[in-house]
């Protein structure tokens, strides 16, 4: 009985660890992160850190997002996983939320 038990712990640690195992998940690529912004999110958003003209008091620029403390990546991905802005046809994966995140992290502050 004791050594089911054992085993049981055991295999609960075992199950647990593939969440936090793989070690690339939730760290993005900025590069691709610049691409998924610039076909998505350029039409509103001014993705670059020079460009200025698309920017408008309603659509905040990248740079203001990444200098935005309200805005931690943890908000920013729960944010992203849900269409905004009029643009309900945008569902983005989760490889390319976590790409984008690094790119918006990547942004001078
Ligand atoms: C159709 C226009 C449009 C597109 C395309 C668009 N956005 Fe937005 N976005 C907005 C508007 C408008 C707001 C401000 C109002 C709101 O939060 O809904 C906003 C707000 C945001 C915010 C919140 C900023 C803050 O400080 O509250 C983030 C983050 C964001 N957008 C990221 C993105 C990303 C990443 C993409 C591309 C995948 C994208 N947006 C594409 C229009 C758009």
């Amino acid at each position: 009985m004791g050594r089911d038990i054992a085993a049981l712990i055991a295999a609960l640690i075992l199950a647990a660890v593939p969440a936090t195992g793989h070690a690339q998940s939730g760290v993005g690529d900025p590069m691709a992160g610049r691409q998924v912004a610039q076909t998505w999110c350029s039409n509103c958003h001014s993705v670059e850190v020079s460009a200025q003209t698309l920017t408008t008091d309603v659509v905040p620029s990248f740079a203001a997002i990444a200098r935005n403390p309200t805005m931690p990546p943890s908000v920013l991905r729960a944010f992203l996983q849900h269409p905004h802005g009029q643009m309900p046809d945008l569902y983005l994966s989760r490889p390319e939320i976590d790409d984008l995140i690094a790119y918006i992290r990547s942004l001078p502050r």
